[in-house]
C-alpha cells in the first residue's frame, strides 16, 4: 500500500511539468478549428466516488470537458481516516461483495444519455459505494462511461469487473488515470474524451 503513496508522489510531480507546457494546438496561431465538444447534444451525468479527492478531480475536469452534471456519490457509513484500518475495511468488503447503502439518488436519472461513473481502484477493482450505486438505477438506453484513477496499478479488474456487474449495459470504452489531487493529465483526457465521441 505504501507503493500507491509513493507513485502519487512522483506523479504529481509529472503533472505540475505538463501543466507548463503549452499544448500542440496552442502552437498553431489558431488556423485550425476546436475539436468539437465530445457528447454536444447529449445529456451527461458524471457520477463519481471519491474517498481521498483523486476522483473528484477528474470527475470535475469530465463535467466541464463535456458539459455535464456532476454527482458524489457518498455513503451513509464513514470509512475510517486510518490508510490501514481503511484498505483492511475495503479488502474485506470487496471479498464480500458488500454493497454500502448510499446517501442519496440522482434526481431524474432517466433524462441523461450518457453516465461517466468513476471510482479510485480499490484492490484491483472499483470501490463497495460504486457497486451499490450501479446497483440501484436502470441504464438500458443510456451510454455507460466508467473512469478510474489509481496508485500504479491502473486498470487491473476495474473495468471488467463492472462489465460482469451490469452484463446488459452499454459500456464505452474506461479510462484510467494516475490519482494526483490536481487531476488528469489534460492532453489524455482530452484524447480519449475525443476518441469516445466520435
Ligand atoms: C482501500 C484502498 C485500496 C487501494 N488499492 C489500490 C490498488 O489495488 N491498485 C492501485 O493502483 N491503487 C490502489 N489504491 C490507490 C487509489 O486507487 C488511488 O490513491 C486513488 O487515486 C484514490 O482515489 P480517491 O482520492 O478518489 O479516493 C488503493 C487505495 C485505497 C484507499
Amino acid at each position: 500500500m505504501k507503493r500507491f503513496t509513493q507513485l502519487i508522489g512522483s506523479g504529481m510531480m509529472m503533472m505540475f511539468s505538463a501543466a507548463a507546457c503549452g499544448s500542440p494546438a496552442d502552437e498553431t496561431g489558431g488556423s485550425s478549428q476546436p475539436a468539437p465538444t465530445p457528447f454536444a447534444g447529449k445529456k451527461v451525468l458524471v457520477a463519481y466516488y471519491s474517498h481521498s479527492g483523486n476522483t473528484r478531480a477528474v470527475a470535475q475536469q469530465i463535467a466541464q470537458a463535456v458539459g455535464g452534471d456532476l454527482f458524489a456519490v457518498e455513503t451513509v457509513q464513514t470509512y475510517p481516516d486510518a490508510y490501514n484500518q481503511l484498505t483492511a475495511q475495503a479488502q474485506q468488503e470487496i471479498r464480500a461483495g458488500f454493497m454500502p447503502e448510499l446517501k442519496d439518488t440522482v434526481p431524474n436519472m432517466a433524462q441523461y444519455d450518457v453516465v461517466f461513473i468513476g471510482s479510485p481502484n480499490w484492490w484491483g477493482t472499483y470501490a463497495p459505494a460504486v457497486k451499490s450505486f450501479l446497483a440501484q438505477y436502470d441504464f438500458s438506453g443510456k451510454q455507460l462511461v466508467p473512469f478510474f484513477t489509481h496508485g500504479g496499478g491502473g486498470m487491473q479488474h476495474c473495468e471488467s469487473d463492472m462489465h460482469t456487474q451490469l452484463p446488459q449495459a452499454k459500456f464505452l470504452p474506461a479510462a484510467t488515470f494516475p490519482g494526483r489531487s490536481s487531476g488528469a493529465n489534460a492532453a489524455q483526457l482530452a484524447v480519449w474524451l475525443n476518441k469516445l465521441a466520435q
